[in-house]
């Protein structure tokens, strides 16, 4: 039996110190070959098997008692036997979970040290390296903060207060015993019927961007740092028929230009790990494409860290992708592509195949040292080596009060107004929006009295639907409208998904324009994720859209809140709507902070991240093509969004009144381009607005997008106050993939523009 590795003080990403381990005292690059030293030193030691358990992730329900399918329940005692025989026997060196259900921080403890213990015990020692999806607060762990989903953190464009929340998340994860953490997703998306839209950042590069490496940050540099794993590269969030895991065609100027530049950037924020896309591009499995996974992952973007599949996708080049004839073929494509570790996750022959392959000669064993050299600086980095990856002390956990003003913030700075345009016959002095006065506001609508639909998927189990592991005391949407205006104002009808129109006649008949001042009515969807989550058709439900006809028919003033994950169509109904409010997927705080919303105690400043279609077949994304605003030749009007990127109201509007270049209206490429807008708060109430900065291309070699985003700033505008910002473009963004798809800085004439105002400047060579 080989000894096992001495303990080194192990460091996240060579600066801080976690579990309670040592700060560096040394150089960093003295560090850094300490770092190395070490893991050679380790992996010298190790036998082909060993490697091979290393690349191999198998999730929970393996090492518990009952079935091995993590459908189970309860898959949450550790069996002894079946653990000796995939930590000890197999060398298994990570575990996940997504089955299963949310489990209290002890019932986390006890599990994660039992697997720990059984890793001590292999001859190696090495520690397992436990993964999980805590993609919106610590999703799997009962009690936790939840926050909003990601497309409502971007829809904040308040990318401090989206860092923040990822530093709470990584407090709660790394507290329950978890060091890595499979999220951001960093997919772009620019198309509403894919079921995973709500778990982006919305459809602009740049956001999705810069909220990714505030999360990368937020999870690798808070007080409490945890490993972040980009997701799911590349080219996941596009497939041609718009459902969950079907193939993408993205030429690769396309692919440059969209959907690699968020990963670029949070790889250069120091991202430990990437998950790649289950789905194929160009009619590549991306599981097996190593010119994604290689030439363009670690040769262009510089990618460092490791490599993990997704579900059971090495598997899928036989079973689903039909590009190899046997696990094996499917093993040896997947490690000449570059992958680093298998999420298996279900059965035990990975490891067992892998190394198979290397005593055949098929897969060489330094091609295995390459992947688990990787594996080992993470564990490494994490800690992992020093604290045997044994749980902090259950006395450190934090206090719920201590880490849910972020989410709660979070969630009031996501909602946002879209329309508020109508009145009420009781009160025509002011808007429909706030609600003011004193009469009777009738509640409906099937998303109105859940916490799961505003939590929406990964929230205590996979797909989000199972009320007992919802967080004890915290309001649905009606119950926090009863706290918000007094109970005794709202007339609560309640609805379920499938009402039809006896429920609606039911409704209208007991209430009428003259006893209901408004009608607040919950919009949306239930919950999913991933394949359930599949639609044939993204227009609005008939019943939802029904609904709001007959209670606009009975002549009551109708306020649209919609809950859910991807923009529905609605554009028939649209009209009759006096106001219409986009609530995302806010979390256990969203009802607060819609019912603050309405009621004006807090003034709106959420805007859309995303563009919102029209009509269901003409969806186009704010950066369109010139060709793409025009729908036939006679040059009718093709972009036709019933509510653009951007967008969103605050109960006091603030104008754009003047935008005027600081620099000279000629640079240079390197130059930079400072622009001063004026703002002017034209209402009653210190409004907080999000500066849009775009630029145009006005001719290109490449056929320009009418508009790009360049830059944003939130600044707070005092009620009748005139505000002057100056918001800066670097001349280096305002380039393009060319013809040989390399990036290109061309010069000529370019636009800038902030809503209404243009201008235009000359760049030089
Ligand atoms: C999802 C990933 C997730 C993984 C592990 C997959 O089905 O596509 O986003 O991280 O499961 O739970």
């Amino acid at each position: 039996m080989r000894t096992p590795p001495p303990i080194f003080c192990g460091t996240l990403f060579g600066t801080i110190a976690i579990l309670g381990g040592c700060q560096p005292d040394v150089s960093s690059s003295f560090a850094a070959d300490r770092k190395v030293q070490f893991v050679d030193s380790v992996l010298g030691t190790l036998s082909v098997e060993d490697k091979a358990g290393e690349m191999t992730q198998l999730t929970l329900g393996m090492v518990c008692v009952g079935e091995k399918s993590d459908k189970l329940e309860e898959p949450h005692r550790l069996d002894t036997a079946k653990l000796k025989q995939v930590i000890v026997d197999l060398k298994v060196g990570s575990i996940l979970n997504c089955g299963g259900h949310a489990y209290a921080p002890a019932q986390w403890h006890e599990l994660i040290s039992g697997i720990q213990a059984a890793a001590a015990s292999k001859a190696t020692g090495i520690p397992v390296l436990y993964g999980i999806d805590a993609i919106h607060g610590a999703t799997y762990t009962s009690g936790a903060v939840m926050g909003p989903q990601q497309i409502g953190l971007a829809a904040t464009w308040d990318t401090a207060l989206v860092r923040k929340f990822a530093e709470n998340t990584a407090i709660e994860v790394q507290a329950s015993g978890i060091p890595w953490n499979f999220s951001p997703v960093l997919d772009v998306a620019r198309d509403p019927r894919w079921p995973r839209f709500w778990e982006t950042f919305g459809e602009a590069p740049k956001l999705v961007g810069d909220m990714g490496v505030a999360t990368v940050k937020g999870y690798q540099e808070g007080p409490s740092p945890i490993a972040a794993t980009l997701k799911h590269y590349v080219g996941y969030s596009r497939p041609l028929s718009g459902k969950d895991r079907t193939p993408a065609w993205i030429p690769e100027r396309q692919l440059r230009q969209i959907f690699l530049p968020p990963f670029a950037a949070a790889i250069d924020a120091g991202a430990a790990s990437i998950m790649v896309n289950s789905g194929e591009v160009n009619g590549i499995p991306v599981h097996a494409d190593g010119h994604i996974l290689k030439d363009i992952l670690r040769d262009d973007l510089g990618f460092k860290g490791m490599l993990v599949t997704d579900w059971e996708d090495i598997r899928f080049l036989f079973k689903r992708h039909m590009v190899a004839a046997d696990y094996k073929e499917a093993i040896v494509m997947a490690i000449d592509a570059g992958i680093d570790m298998s999420m298996v996750p279900t059965d035990l022959e990975f490891p067992v195949l892998l190394a198979e392959l290397v005593r055949e000669g098929r897969i060489s064993e330094s091609r295995l040292d390459e992947s688990v050299r990787r594996i080992l600086s993470m564990k490494y980095d994490l800690g992992l080596f020093e604290s045997g990856g044994m749980p902090p002390s259950l006395e450190t956990y934090p206090n719920r009060e201590d880490v849910s003003g972020t989410a709660a913030r979070a969630a009031l700075e996501s909602i946002t107004l879209l329309k508020n345009e109508g009145q009420h016959a009781l009160y025509p002095e002011q808007p429909i929006l706030p609600i003011g006065g004193t009469g009777r506001i009738l509640v409906t609508g099937p998303t109105a009295n859940s916490l799961n639909y505003l939590n929406g998927g990964w929230t205590g189990t996979w797909q989000g639907k199972k009320t007992k592991y919802n967080t004890p005391g915290m309001p649905t949407a009606v119950e926090a409208m009863r706290e918000e205006f007094g109970a005794d104002r709202i007339a609560f009808e309640s609805l379920d998904f499938n009402f039809g129109d006896r429920d609606i006649k039911r409704i209208t008949s007991s209430h009428d324009s003259r006893s209901t001042q408004c009608a607040v009515v919950f919009l949306g969807e239930e919950t999913y994720t991933e394949t359930p989550g599949n639609v044939e058709d993204i227009e609005l439900f008939d019943n939802q859209q029904s609904l709001v006809k007959a209670l606009h028919g009975a002549g009551i003033p109708v306020i649209g809140v919609y809950i859910g994950g991807r923009p529905r169509t609605h554009a028939g109904i649209e009209p009759l709507m006096d106001a219409f409010v986009m609530a995302y997927l806010p979390g256990d705080f969203g009802a607060q902070a819609i019912a603050d919303v309405l009621s004006g105690a807090f003034n709106p400043s959420g805007r859309l991240p995303f563009t919102w279609p029209r009509f269901a077949s003409a969806h186009l994304t704010y950066d369109r093509k010139h060709t793409e605003n025009i729908s036939d030749t006679s040059g009718s009007e093709g972009f036709q969004p019933l509510y653009t990127f951007g967008g969103g109201l605050s109960y006091s509007n603030v104008a754009t009144t003047g935008i005027e270049l600081l620099s000279p209206d000629t640079v240079s490429v390197g130059d930079q381009i400072s622009v001063k807008v004026t703002l002017e708060n034209q209402g009653t109430r210190s409004s907080t607005e999000t500066v849009i900065l775009y630029s145009q291309d006005r001719v290109a070699s490449i056929t320009p997008a009418v508009d790009e985003l360049r830059a944003y700033k939130q600044v707070v505008v005092p009620a009748g106050a005139t505000m002057e910002v100056i918001m800066d473009v670097s001349t280096e963004d305002l380039g393009f993939f060319g013809r040989n798809n390399e990036y290109t800085i061309e010069p000529g004439t370019f636009g800038i523009r902030i809503k209404g105002e243009i201008l235009d400047f000359e760049l030089l060579q």
